[in-house]
């Protein structure tokens, strides 16, 4: 069990998973920002980023558990690819620089996520309405947005490079 993939390509469950989680998060964002720019309905909007935030770091470290530990890292699961020993370097190869590129973005989301959440649940407080934080908190929510979009597109792009082409 979790040793293949669901998408129809040779890679693990988990890997399927969060590729899912990354293609599903840009419009659950989109529809939280809907809701506090639009509806004003700043509750629902706190409400909403914090299960994102929590169902997306679930992910990840299950993830990141699987590729690191059970699979001994992305290599040995474009190894699981019929490849000669020559068409798997090249594989390799031309797929890590992907991966450097979305690891650029992968790795500051989560900080940047955790920087704009611990400050608007601090400044803003129970029952959040525009205030003092908005600003900060408007440049913060921007940037981490863009950053956790940026990393859903470039790790799509990887996932394609590595195991769909
Ligand atoms: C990582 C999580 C979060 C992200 C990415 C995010 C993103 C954003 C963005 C992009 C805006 C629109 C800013 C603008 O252009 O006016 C916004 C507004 C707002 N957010 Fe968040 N947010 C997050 C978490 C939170 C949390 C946890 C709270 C409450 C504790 C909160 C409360 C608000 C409020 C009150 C506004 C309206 C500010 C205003 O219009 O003056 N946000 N957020």
């Amino acid at each position: 069990m979790f040793q293949t993939g669901f998408l129809g390509y040779p890679t693990t469950f988990m890997l399927d998973f969060v590729v899912c989680a990354l293609v599903l998060v840009v419009p659950l964002l989109l529809y939280s920002l809907w809701l506090v720019k639009v509806r004003r309905r700043y509750l629902a909007h706190k409400r909403l980023q914090i299960a994102l935030g929590l169902i997306l770091l679930a992910a990840v470290t299950a993830f990141e558990v699987d590729v690191q530990i059970v699979h001994g890292g992305w290599e040995n699961i474009v190894a699981q690819q019929q490849l000669d020993e020559t068409q798997l370097a090249a594989k390799i190869s031309s797929a890590r620089p992907w991966l450097l590129v979305h690891l650029l973005f992968a790795v500051t989301t989560p900080v940047l996520w955790a920087v704009t959440m611990t400050l608007a649940l601090r400044r803003f407080g129970r029952n959040p309405v525009p205030g003092p934080h908005s600003r900060l908190h408007a440049t913060l929510g921007w940037a981490s947005t863009i950053d956790i979009t940026l990393t859903s597109i470039t790790g799509l792009l990887f996932y394609y490079v590595a195991f769909m082409n």
